[in-house]
């Protein structure tokens, strides 16, 4: 009896941990609520339409993001004494977020660049990827000089929005498509509405498991090397300690761990599903 009830108090305890609100129910920033038991809630702003670091797992977006970003920040916030509170919203719309002080910290496989690094601040770099052409099987796609005369999407404040703007500069003829979502690009390249998308290796193996019609090839990366980090409001306090739980998890193996669930069982098992 006695352990049944100190097992429903964990689970209590445990799913009271991660609530998740709409952007609409704007939960306090800057750790502003309490719980019950005197715990500080960080809210995590994401845009959770990026499978395997935050995703919904039904279509309709409803219950809790999960992913490889949701699960490092439980670890961090816990390992901190924080309860995680996650605000999912378009990706465009996280470092307003961070600069109104509507979220403590971010976490959406988002790259640091010299040009975000002005409006917010991050932390080192926990998992790498490359950009990618994704487009309908067959295409063919293989560098930015193969899409001139096409039609090609991109999610809207990405540095795949940045660097494909610069190519169709360079290149010209190539008509960009800017959305909110991935899923939206995904949708509207099934359709045949654009040709194609410039997305993260990470994120497109992924979506090219779960859409056999669609394929991918790997860009040039070239001198650029980007990565995922966590981000914060300027001069926020909360990053050099989120730095050392990190700094810790790449240590004690959980971030390898959390790679291996997410980057290797998680794709094996989307592979397995659409077969
Ligand atoms: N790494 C890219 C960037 O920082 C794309 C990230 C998109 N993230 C997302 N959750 N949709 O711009």
């Amino acid at each position: 009896m006695l352990i049944k009830r100190r097992n429903f108090l964990v689970a209590l305890a445990l799913s009271s941990s991660l609530v998740v609100t709409g952007i609409t129910g704007c939960g306090g920033g800057n750790g502003e609520s309490t719980t019950a038991d005197g715990a500080k809630t960080l809210v995590m702003a994401t845009s959770a339409d990026y499978p395997p670091y935050e995703f919904f797992e039904t279509e309709r977006g409803e219950g809790k993001p999960v992913g490889f970003d949701v699960d490092i920040a439980t670890y961090i916030t816990e390992e901190l004494g924080y309860e995680l509170e996650i605000q999912d919203m378009d990706f465009n719309g996280i470092i307003p977020a961070l600069q109104a002080g509507r979220a403590d910290f971010a976490m959406a496989g988002m790259t640091p660049t010299p040009e975000r690094e002005e409006n917010v601040d991050f932390s080192s770099i926990y998992y790498e990827a490359k950009n990618t052409i994704v487009a309908k099987a067959g295409s063919g796609f293989k560098t930015y000089e193969d899409l001139a005369g096409k039609t090609v999407g991109v999610q809207l404040g990405s540095i795949q929005e940045q660097e494909a703007r610069e190519k169709a500069e360079e290149i010209g003829d190539i008509a960009l498509e800017p959305r909110n979502k991935i899923s939206e690009l995904i949708q509207e390249m099934k359709a045949g509405r654009i040709d194609a998308a410039i997305v993260e290796d990470t994120v497109a193996a992924g979506y090219i498991a779960n859409n056999p019609d669609l394929e991918f090839t790997t860009l040039d990366a070239g001198a650029e090397a980007s990565g995922s980090a966590i981000a914060f409001p300027k001069d926020s306090e909360l990053r050099e300690d989120f730095e050392a739980v990190l700094e810790e998890m790449k240590e004690n193996g959980t971030l390898e761990s959390l790679i291996k669930k997410w980057f290797e069982d998680y794709y094996a098992e989307q592979a397995g599903a659409s077969e």
